[in-house]
């Protein structure tokens, strides 16, 4: 079973403030370093770390060699990443002294992608491949329809929200994966006191995975629901936590591991993530996640 991730690349520009920019206000940073990122990107790295066979495919611009270049270093197959004359995306990250973050993308060419480029990636997989989507490239409804059309198993993550993921196929998707803005999202503005519960009414077929920052993560997976609380860490930076937690818990899941398992993995491996600065540079390895595993006592699938 290989995964193919659909998603963005972007050159991430990291800046550090004691706490973030005001509207009208001027302030100097106290530290500034470029990284690779993008949740495309992040996820594919995430995965392959986790010993999980992903190709990437997306686009990036004349710039982008350093992105094609940190995708091969970290095992993901690069093959159907495209190279076009519009610059690659790129991030502006504010990251303040809790670790929080502020982003703002210009998509460049994670924007430029043609149907037919998406029907050129997609007739290599079939159905019994799973394709990962973030809302960062454009096509996205077109991948979704698509990749339901040949079968494949679908997962979405729908970050960063915005209102044109309310148009898109959702019924197609087989596992969403979110936190608890992007879900909020999902219904549209209306309030909800159980989104988790909401959303698998409406998509009763669809895994929900709702991931609660500091609190942990929650799953409603037919009738079963799963909850896993975080581990308590100190966070630098949380940029990519979210993408970590992805990328450890599909390829746990597509390794045939129990669901509990799989996000135990993938809040461990967030807890490593929110430690270190950056987005791919925060990102570790499986040994250091199982290793983490073991001093919190918990099992790890194999034991
Ligand atoms: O999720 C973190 C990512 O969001 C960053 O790497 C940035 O590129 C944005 O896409």
């Amino acid at each position: 079973m290989a995964i193919l991730n659909f998603g963005s690349l972007n050159i991430d520009h990291v800046y550090s403030f004691t706490r973030f920019v005001r509207p009208g206000e001027t302030i100097s940073c106290t530290d500034y370093q470029r990284f690779a990122g993008g949740k495309g990107l992040n996820q594919s790295v995430a995965l392959a770390a986790a010993d999980a066979t992903v190709f990437h495919a997306g686009k990036v611009g004349p710039d982008g060699e350093q992105l094609l270049a940190v995708l091969k270093e970290h095992g993901v197959d690069s093959r159907f990443v495209a190279v076009d004359t519009i610059p690659s995306g790129h991030a502006i990250i504010q990251v303040d002294a809790e670790g929080e973050n502020s982003i703002f993308l210009y998509p460049g060419a994670n924007h430029a992608i043609h149907h037919d480029e998406v029907s050129s990636v997609l007739k290599h997989f079939d159905k019994d491949d799973i394709v990962l989507l973030q809302n960062e490239v454009n096509a996205t409804d077109y991948i979704i329809r698509e990749a339901a059309a040949k079968g494949m198993t679908i997962v979405f993550n729908p970050a960063p929200m915005t209102p044109e993921v309310l148009s898109y196929p959702l019924e197609c998707i087989d596992c969403f994966i979110l936190n608890e803005t992007e879900a909020q999202g999902m219904s549209g503005g209306i309030h909800s006191d159980n989104i988790l519960e909401d959303l698998h009414a409406r998509f009763p077929h669809a895994t929900i995975v709702l991931t609660l920052g500091k609190r942990g993560v929650v799953i409603a997976e037919g009738s079963e629901v799963i909850e896993v609380p975080a581990f308590p860490v100190q966070a630098v930076d949380t940029t990519a936590a979210g993408d970590t937690f992805v990328g450890y818990f599909l390829a746990e899941k597509s390794h045939g591991r129990s669901t509990t398992s799989a996000l135990q993995i993938g809040c461990a491996a967030s807890a490593l993530c929110v430690g270190k600065t950056g987005a791919v540079p925060s990102i570790p390895q499986r040994a250091d996640v199982e290793a983490f595993l073991r001093l919190h006592g918990t099992m790890l699938p194999c034991e």
